[in-house]
Formats: C-alpha cells, structure tokens, sequence
C-alpha cells in the first residue's frame, strides 16, 4: 500500500522496475503525476487514463483535479488492481481492457503514459480526444530522441542530432511527431507545458480541430543547423556549411521551433499549492526565457578554451548588453540567450 497525493492505492511489491513486473508503479514518476493532477485541475470533463498499470493516474485525477476518469489497461492483472485501487478510494469507474489502439472511447483529456516511446499510440490520442481537450504524453526513450539516429527515424520519422542542447532537441522533435499526427486527424496544437526530468520527458498540450491553426503550426516546424563551434540556427532553407566556421554543417529535422511553454498557464499553476520539489521545478521553467535551445557553458570554454565562469555573471553580462539571458531547467550548465555566438564569446574574452 501507499500513500500518493490524496490517494492510497495497492501495487505488487518487486525489487527492480522494468516493464515485466505484473502491474507497474513507478514512485520515480511521482513528480510528473503531482504536476499533472496540478494541471488538469484546471480543466473539465473526461479524463482517459489510457495505460493505467495500478491506476494511480486516473484515481488522482478524479480525487485531486475534479474530474471523471476511465481506466484502460491491457494486461488483465493491472485491471485487476485498478478496480480495486478504485474501490479503496470509494470510486466507482468504467475500466477497460483493451489494446488502446483499438480502444473505443471518447475523452475531453487523454492520458498516454506508456513504456518507453509514445509513437505507436499517439494516432489513437487523437482519435480519441474531443477537440478543445488537453492530450499528455509521456516519452521514457530519451535516448532515441536524442542521440539514435535509426532509432529516432523509425519511431518518429525525425533525425536526430547530438548538440549542447539535445535534451531541448528531444522534446521538440517528440513535439513535432504529436504535431504530425495532429495534423493527419485535423487538430492543432498549442503546447501548455513540455518539460525533461529524470529518465522521462513529458508533454501538455492543448489540442484543437482548426485548420487556420494547424496552418500557423506548420511554420513552427523547421530545420534546426548546428556547427561544433557552437552555432546554431532554425530555418525553413536549406544550408550547407557554418556562417560562422565556414564548416560543413549539420541539421535536425523536423523540429517543433514554437513555444514549449505557456507563461500565464504557468502563473496561474502557480498559484495553487504545491509540494517543493514542485515548486523548483515550476519556477525554474518560469524563469526561461521563449527563445529555442541553450548553450552549454563547458562546451563553449572547451572548444574555445576559455576559464570557466560563473553563469549568474555571464547572464548578468548579457542582459547588460541588452540580450535576454536566463537558465533552463534542461541544463545545469545551460544558458539561454537571443545574443549570437560572437556576442556571447566576447562576454567569455
Ligand atoms: C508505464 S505503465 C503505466 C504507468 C501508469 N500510468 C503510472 O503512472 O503509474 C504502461 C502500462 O501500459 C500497459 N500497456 C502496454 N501496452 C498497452 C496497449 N497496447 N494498450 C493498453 N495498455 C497497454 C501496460 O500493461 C502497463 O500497465
Ligand atoms: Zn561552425
């Protein structure tokens, strides 16, 4: 038995986690299940809990955010425990067993938290999802968002590339996928919330049927260039070597280039109470700045051999020069700015 959020729920107890245990519960997730519950607080409806394992998801959801929740699952024994897990916290819900891609439901929200990658059910999300409703998707294969190339391709028709700033790459290659699938079933897009922790990345959007909206998301979708100098660019054109090395470069694509946050969603989260770690983790997302990507400050002092600084100076620096500087929560090295690399390196000189 434990104790998460407002809710006591059952879960077989097991040494290691992997995806062969009888019914899953994984307590590394609580933080993205505290900031889920916060965020679909402030929404109405159905919500499905589209790969349930012990439930634990769809039961917050319903004692900490308001809503009504269904339960799907497509292992029997996790079916199982999620009646049960919904009786102890005095509920009563429709649970499924079914492949969810396959499942035959309709949802204001959609859940997909699956084992590894999301890919094979996102067409589902948004067959299933009612337009205006709020799609969350969870990817625990970072490695194949970041850094396999073949990996990458198959999953997410999208390549990959290795920079200082390949979490963010990720996360807006994992966008670009949802956009894709999106896109084919009518829906646009407007991203509340994407963020990376631990093993997982993790993504809020609200979803929409609009074609005018769908045209303003293709524009978001672009090239992404990056030299081992250091430079970096987005573009719709194609490019063939660094302006800034004269180097042949390299390129991403097709990557989400649109904001990956929404800040009075964001401010209005914020308002409600919430535990620490929480907190830290908001408020660092807060203080970004919208601009794309980071620089990694022991990259950019080893490639051009610099000294270390400290980062709370070279931000200072910059927004005395008149850029936009801050941290991201990607990185703890990282520094997000709008000043060009030259700019950037003269702070370091
Ligand atoms: C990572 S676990 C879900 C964890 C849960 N959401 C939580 O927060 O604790 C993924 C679950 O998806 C289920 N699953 C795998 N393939 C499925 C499919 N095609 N349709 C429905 N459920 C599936 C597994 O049985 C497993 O319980
Ligand atoms: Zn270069």
């Amino acid at each position: 038995m434990l104790t998460e959020g407002k809710v006591r729920i059952e879960f077989p107890e097991f040494q290691k986690i992997t995806s062969k245990n009888k019914v899953f519960y994984n307590p590394e997730m609580r933080l993205d299940r505290d900031l889920s519950s916060l965020i679909l607080s402030f929404y109405e409806g159905v919500v499905l809990d589209g790969l349930s394992a012990t439930g634990i998801r769809g039961i917050r959801y319903v004692k900490e955010s308001g809503l009504e929740s269904i339960f799907n699952d497509i292992n029997p024994e996790a079916v199982k425990l999620i009646a049960k897990n919904c009786k102890m916290n005095d509920m009563d819900c429709k649970i499924y067993n079914r492949d969810l891609n396959v499942l035959d439901v309709k949802a204001d929200i959609v859940d997909i938290d699956p084992f590894g990658s999301p890919s094979r059910y996102l067409a589902s999300g948004f067959r299933i999802i009612k337009s205006k409703g709020v799609l969350c998707v969870t990817a625990t294969d970072t490695q194949a968002l970041c850094v396999s190339k073949k990996a990458c391709i198959r999953k997410y028709s999208a390549i990959p590339l290795k920079t200082d700033f390949f979490k963010e790459l990720g996360i807006r290659i994992l966008i670009s996928s949802i956009l894709r699938e999106a896109m084919k079933q009518g829906y646009s897009i407007d991203v509340l919330l994407a963020y990376a922790h631990k093993h997982y990345m993790r993504v809020f959007l609200s979803v929409k049927k609009s074609l005018t909206g769908i045209e303003k998301n293709i524009k978001n979708l672009q090239i992404v260039y990056y030299c081992t100098c250091g430079y970096r660019t987005y573009s719709k054109d194609i490019m063939q070597t660094c302006p800034n090395c004269g180097k042949k470069i390299n390129f991403s694509l097709p990557v989400w280039t649109g904001k990956i946050k929404n800040d009075n969603f964001l401010d209005n989260a914020m308002k409600k109470e919430m535990n620490s770690d929480l907190e830290k983790i908001l408020n660092a997302i807060k203080k970004e700045i919208i601009v794309p990507f980071y620089y990694d400050v022991h990259k950019l002092a080893k490639t051009y051999k610099f000294d270390l600084k400290k980062i709370d100076l070279v931000l200072d620096e910059l927004k005395r020069m008149g850029f936009q500087a801050s941290r991201t929560h990607f990185s703890k090295t990282g520094i997000k700015t709008d000043a060009d690399l030259l700019s950037l390196l003269k702070i370091f000189r």
